[in-house]
């Protein structure tokens, strides 16, 4: 998989590309992260990116020009399955839509900043508007870091544990069940014994009882989809 993103801030973006699972799967090969800094696609002398509303009104806007112009050197390389624009009035971000587009084969993501894009980029080059939940960032950058956490872990290799993925929470619309690790007690804080019973199929169904529970009891929307 090959996510490029677009962004007037790369600084802001790269660092959780640089530890830890993420770094590792680009370090395996298993996905290819590129920034691309919007600023390099201007032409005026103060590399402007954005501009006054038309019609007034406070904020500035990011202009379709250097955008379509970035997007446009992308898609001339390669062809992309999905334009994405990260924006608190897309889509909510769900699991579903992660598993989707972690199946991708090219992806270019757009942050979004100021006021937001001028509507003409949302009409003719974006595929899918993505919000990471109901508030509002300063940028699109930390919403597309998560949007790229959420769908690269999903790429098969990228964790140790193939299995690990799929037993997440929301993977079958219901949160996980509890766990536990040595000490078997501490402090008088009992691990449930059944766990230690050997008896594999009990400790399976005791733990779908358990997250069905949880999901009851935190979520209960969950399990009205
Ligand atoms: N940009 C600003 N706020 C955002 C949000 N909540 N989700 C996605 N992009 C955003």
């Amino acid at each position: 998989m090959r996510i490029d993103i677009i962004t007037v801030l790369p600084e802001l973006l790269k660092s959780p590309f640089e530890a830890s699972i993420l770094k590792r799967a680009i370090e395996a090969h298993l996905v290819e992260v590129h920034f691309h800094n919007l600023r390099d696609y201007t032409s005026d002398n103060y590399k402007s990116v954005d501009d006054t509303q038309f019609g007034g009104g406070a904020g500035m806007v990011m202009m379709i020009e250097p955008i379509d112009k970035c997007i446009s050197a992308l898609k001339a390389k390669r062809t992309y399955d999905e334009v994405i624009y990260m924006t608190p009035d897309g889509d909510t971000l769900k699991q579903g839509m992660a598993n989707h587009l972690s199946l991708k084969k090219n992806i270019i993501i757009l942050c979004g900043h100021y006021k937001g894009v001028d509507q003409r980029v949302r009409d003719h080059f974006i595929t899918r508007e993505i919000s990471i939940g109901d508030y509002v960032l300063s940028g699109g950058e930390l919403a597309a870091a998560v949007l790229c956490d959420a769908i690269i872990r999903l790429i098969p290799g990228v964790l140790g544990n193939e299995t690990s993925a799929l037993t997440d929470s929301f993977q079958d619309n219901l949160l996980a069940p509890p766990i536990y690790t040595k000490p078997r007690e501490y402090k008088g804080m009992k691990v449930p014994e059944l766990l230690f019973s050997g008896n594999f199929p009990e400790i399976e169904k005791w733990r779908e009882e358990q997250a069905y529970q949880i999901t009851k009891e935190k979520r209960p929307d969950l399990l009205e989809d």
